[in-house]
């Protein structure tokens, strides 16, 4: 009996690489999005490097009319159920300041999309006894800056579901993994200046993988961000104000 995996968010670099380490391992595939020609081609891509099956599926974090028949489909198949969360998206911080309104697509497509999802599923799993949730966050999750608050505010909503998620999916042996990935070269950063020690989708998901096989709850990719990330946490609040990091 394979294992089988819902990618949601499976057209962004980081979601194909750690499709394809699953598929390498035989999983069945469940790759969601809302390209589905990006999809078809990925599936495909996977079945030939050994999945059991993959599937390329519509789900779109703003419409939940698409949730149902993924969680139907996922639901007819044996063995544990797994969840990976790529799903998100960071508007320029200037443009929401121009129009608030992209604040609500911004946390549905972070947060309460995936969110939801998960929700239905997550009975499903208790109900089998196991599997995994991976969950991509983000480190800008971890304090809020002028450049990017309000994805950092979606992501850190985020990390709190997926800790409460953890806490009561661990009751019936499930896991959940929460993922903050620092600078990772994909089309969410193309183009941004200042970046700096940027790691590889691959580099990524190959953490991801590693972190499932050991139950990790908490993970910075690459892993030197959770030192970057301790420093910036504790600069007190008078003098982080005033910084433009
Ligand atoms: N790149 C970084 O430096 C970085 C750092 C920290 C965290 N992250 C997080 O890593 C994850 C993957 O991002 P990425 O860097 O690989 O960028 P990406 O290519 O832009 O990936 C974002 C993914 O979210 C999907 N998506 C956005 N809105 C959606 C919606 N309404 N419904 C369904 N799917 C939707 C996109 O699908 P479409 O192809 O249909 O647009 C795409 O698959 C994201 O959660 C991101 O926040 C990235």
């Amino acid at each position: 009996m394979t294992d089988t995996w819902i990618i949601l968010g499976a057209t962004s670099s980081m979601a194909r690489a750690f499709a394809r380490k699953l598929a390498e391992e035989g999983a069945t595939l469940y790759l969601a999005g809302r390209d589905m020609a990006d999809l078809e081609a990925s599936a495909g891509d996977c079945k030939a490097r050994g999945a059991a099956n993959a599937h390329a599926v519509l789900f779109d974090a703003r419409k939940p009319d698409t949730f149902t028949p993924i969680i139907d489909a996922m639901g007819a198949e044996e063995g544990m159920l797994n969840a990976a969360v790529f799903v998100g998206s960071m508007p320029d911080q200037a443009d929401i300041d121009a129009d608030p309104s992209l604040i609500d697509g911004t946390v549905t497509d972070s947060f309460t999309g995936p969110a939801r999802f998960l929700q239905m599923l997550a009975p499903m799993m208790e109900e089998r006894g196991g599997g995994t949730v991976v969950g991509v966050g983000s480190v800008a999750g971890d304090r809020g800056r002028v450049g990017n608050y309000v994805y950092g505010a979606a992501k850190a909503g985020f990390h709190t579901y997926l800790s409460g998620l953890r806490n009561r999916l661990t009751r019936s042996g499930g896991h959940v993994v929460t993922v903050k990935p620092g600078f990772v070269d994909t089309a969410m950063t193309w183009g941004i200046e200042g970046m700096f020690l940027v790691a590889s989708p691959d580099q990524v998901a190959g953490d991801l993988l590693k972190a499932v096989r050991k139950k990790k709850n908490v993970i910075y990719t690459p892993f030197f961000w959770r030192y970057i990330m301790l420093i910036i946490r504790s600069v007190p609040e008078p003098i982080f104000k005033k910084l433009s990091i």
